[in-house]
């Protein structure tokens, strides 16, 4: 699978009604992805959803699961996400002691692998790793809460890992994650981002799939 064609607008459900979560994923239905970030109160400061909870979105919703794991011990938990059922996984490069091995059991299994970079972790270190991703994670904030300001500072590190990816002819796809809407979107796509995370700007929405629309429209309206 390529770089995909359209950008592709996977929506955070972390801000979005934690007690209606089943419903709160059906009111994205034109979502690429649904983003679902695990969060284990050891690597970031907020404790969300486990393997359980992603078992119970994947019968709530078609949409395929962008699973987001901002837990310490990836190595050792990721395969579960797998095995709930989310076609993506994301683990922190921080995070892991092994991540061309996560990688590829990953991948192995079936799933699409994909690695975060928190904003001060710089993406050089990691360019001869980039072939064994589907996708790689930029944050544009620092995780664990949904609503923070975009921290505009990640965005020559988006324009680097662009050139990267395109210098080795690379298929992953790059994805932004932390303060995306509607007025951040277009310099993340110039950028050269092509997925887009966004939470409270689709679930504060009055329609949040309407808003799933706009934000692609946007990401698509650069050049
Ligand atoms: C933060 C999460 C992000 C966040 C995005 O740690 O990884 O996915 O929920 O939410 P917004 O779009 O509100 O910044
Ligand atoms: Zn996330």
């Amino acid at each position: 699978m390529g770089p995909p064609k359209t950008p592709q607008i996977t929506p955070s459900i972390l801000n979005a009604d934690f007690a209606a979560l089943g419903a709160e994923v059906g009111r994205i239905p034109s979502a690429d992805w649904v983003h679902v970030d695990v969060m284990d109160n050891h690597f970031v400061p907020n404790l969300t959803f486990g393997p359980t909870m992603v078992e119970a979105l994947t019968k709530a919703t078609d949409v395929p699961l962008d699973a987001h794991l901002m837990i310490e011990d990836p190595d050792r938990e990721a395969l579960a996400y797998v095995e709930a059922g989310a076609g993506s996984v994301t683990f922190h490069v921080e995070a892991s002691s092994a991540p061309v091995r996560l990688a590829r059991e990953l991948r192995g299994h079936g799933a699409r692998a994909s690695m975060a970079l928190k904003p001060a972790t710089p993406i050089e270190p990691y360019e001869d790793l980039l072939a064994e991703l589907d996708m790689v994670l930029l944050m544009t904030v620092e995780p664990g809460f949904g609503g923070q300001k975009f921290l505009d500072l990640v965005l020559p590190k988006v324009r680097r890992a662009r050139e990267l990816l395109d210098r080795h002819g690379l298929e992953t796809w790059l994805q932004v994650d932390g303060g995306v809407s509607l007025e951040t979107i277009e310099r993340c796509a110039e950028a050269g981002a092509d997925v887009f995370v966004a939470g409270s700007a689709v679930f504060s929405a009055e329609d949040p799939d309407r808003m799933v629309a706009a934000l692609r429209s946007a990401a698509q309206s650069v050049g």
